[in-house]
């Protein structure tokens, strides 16, 4: 598993193709789940993470056709078939039939959906940080329907079934990931008002 270029490089391809604050930070959170379950997994995190930090790369220029245009982008910066199948499987069920069948996919799946889910939880925090965000909290607010109601429960858990992974453990190592990038997320602790 090798990616064409550096992750500086991969961050400038995506900066093409990305404008606003909000899907680049998701890139970014998602980058880091990755990167921590490539770590947990004994996987190669420099790969993990640069699937995840391109993983919606046509999304804000093809909202409507999302994923429609990620491979011939990705082909483009010389990413090969493989990485382009990682990227696709996010998909599944909600874009295209690609299902996520290696460990790196599911995990992609499933946190793609939950990294937005716990940066939710975070910001109504009074610190408004992933630092001091606690499983618990984020458990008790899985099962509220009314908060963060665009998040799909049914996907988050679907992916930690896939996963082989209690839901309670694939969101504690999720928060583990998100608070290492927690500066670049703007998740980290702000001092006082
Ligand atoms: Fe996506
Ligand atoms: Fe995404």
């Amino acid at each position: 598993m090798t990616t064409p270029c550096t992750r500086q490089e991969a961050l400038e391809h995506l900066k093409e193709h990305v404008h606003t604050d909000s899907l680049m930070k998701h890139s970014l959170a998602v980058e880091a789940s990755m990167r921590h379950f490539a770590r947990y997994y004994g996987e190669d995190e420099e790969y993990w993470g640069m699937v995840g930090l391109l993983h919606d790369i046509d999304y804000g220029e093809f909202p409507e056709e999302h994923l429609d245009h990620a491979p011939e982008m990705l082909r483009g910066y010389g990413f090969d078939e493989a990485f382009i199948r990682h990227v696709l499987s996010h998909g599944y069920n909600l874009r295209n039939q690609v299902e996520p069948i290696h460990p790196m996919e599911k995990v992609l799946y499933t946190v793609d959906e939950l990294s937005g889910f716990i940066t939710a939880c975070a910001l109504v925090r009074p610190s408004k940080s992933v630092l001091d965000l606690e499983v618990k909290s984020v458990k008790k607010k899985f099962k509220q329907d009314s908060f963060a109601a665009a998040v799909n429960r049914g996907v988050i858990q679907d992916g930690a079934d896939r996963m082989g992974m209690p839901l309670e453990e694939v969101m504690a190592e999720t928060i583990l990931g998100l608070r290492e990038a927690a500066d670049a997320l703007d998740l980290g602790m702000h001092s006082a008002q």
